[in-house]
């Protein structure tokens, strides 16, 4: 079964099994069948976040589990469910249009509500964490559903246990969100501020953000529809503030977020982009025009040379400036 449409890379790569489950009583019941029970699993959503290197020797579980669902509300708050196969996008159109805060700045992410808190996805001053309730997932082994808090995910940046302690352990197969019913807007970011003024708008809506992070977006990260890709390649690495102010010395220009009374957070598309590699192509592959932590696949590529032109990227950035960059995005 080829997963090349199954992964925003565009890579091609073929599982052993495949099956689509559109109910969590559906996979229970494959999870806990005789057949399957012995088999390898691997567990994909909507492969935005994944380099694949080779086939994919197990069985492909694919949920693809519906709807959206109001739990619970009060005067601030509304609580919605979300199945693990609605579009993460079409998750935050659904509480855009109905006025539930939250969400706007995290429009236009690819793929899945089951994946986002897998890795805590995050843009513009915000990160799914913010508003997670609980996930809810099966034990692979087991067949047992279980509910984590949100302390029980240990939410971090682009991290969470189902990628630490539990990792490859639970198929993510619904969310809850807690929203707010009076939006507190998140406008921070300078891209965000940047365009909201272009855009000529004075008092916000959260409508207004979502527009002006869709623009953001379409401005700077490639479609994966039309240019295979990942988003960020690389995590923004954190280094000891004493490296920060060392290295700043040498390069004046290097920007950095403090992110603790000791670290400093660096943007890896800046250190990528200065060790000459933005706009870098080779054959089919290649680093983004417009945004060089962003990998792509202009069609045809293959995950080796795309994790060889990583492997590359890393050992650059780290002889100019000792700083180790390291993927974000899953190699399979
Ligand atoms: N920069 C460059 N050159 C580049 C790219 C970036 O110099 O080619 C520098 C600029 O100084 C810029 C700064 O990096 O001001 C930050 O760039 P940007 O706002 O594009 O964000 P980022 O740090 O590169 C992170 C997330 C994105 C998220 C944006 C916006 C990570 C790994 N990536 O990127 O998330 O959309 O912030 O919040 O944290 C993703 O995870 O797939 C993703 C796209």
């Amino acid at each position: 079964f080829s997963l090349r449409n199954f992964n925003t890379f565009g890579l091609e790569s073929t599982a052993s099994f495949f099956a689509e489950v559109s109910s969590v009583e559906e996979l229970t019941e494959i999870l806990l069948d005789p057949v399957w029970q012995q088999k390898p699993k691997f567990i994909l959503g909507g492969g935005s976040n994944v380099l694949f290197t080779q086939n994919v020797n197990a069985l492909v579980i694919h949920p693809v589990i519906k709807g959206i669902e109001k739990i619970k509300e009060d005067e601030d708050h509304m609580w919605l469910k979300a199945g693990a196969g609605e579009g993460w996008h079409e998750f935050v159109m659904h509480c855009v249009s109905h006025n539930f805060g939250g969400v706007e700045n995290l429009s236009l992410i690819p793929g899945t509500v089951g994946a986002a808190p897998m890795q805590n996805i995050g843009a513009y001053g915000v990160e799914i964490k913010d508003v997670v309730e609980s996930v809810e997932a099966v034990s692979i082994e087991s067949g047992i559903k279980r509910i984590f808090s949100k302390e029980e995910c240990e939410f971090g940046y682009r991290e969470s246990v189902f990628k630490k302690a539990l990792k490859n352990q639970y198929v993510v197969t619904g969310v809850t969100f807690v929203l707010d019913k009076k939006p507190v807007l998140n406008i921070g970011y300078g891209d965000v501020q940047k365009t909201l003024l272009e855009m000529n708008v004075t008092s916000p809506t959260i409508q207004d953000v979502s527009q002006a992070v869709i623009a953001i977006r379409r401005s700077k990260l490639p479609d994966p529809a039309q240019i295979g890709n990942a988003g960020s390649f690389f995590k923004n690495p954190e280094i000891p503030s004493e490296q920060y102010n060392s290295l700043k010395n040498i390069f004046p220009e290097m920007p950095g977020y403090v992110v603790s009374q000791t670290m400093v957070k660096v943007p890896a598309g800046w250190l990528i982009e200065q060790a000459g590699w933005k706009g870098y192509r080779q054959g089919a592959i290649g680093v983004h025009q417009k945004q060089a932590l962003v990998l792509v696949n202009y069609g045809g590529g293959n995950g080796n040379e795309i994790r060889a032109l990583a492997g590359t990227i890393q050992d650059s950035v780290e002889a100019k400036y000792g700083i180790r960059l390291s993927p974000e995005v899953n190699f399979i």
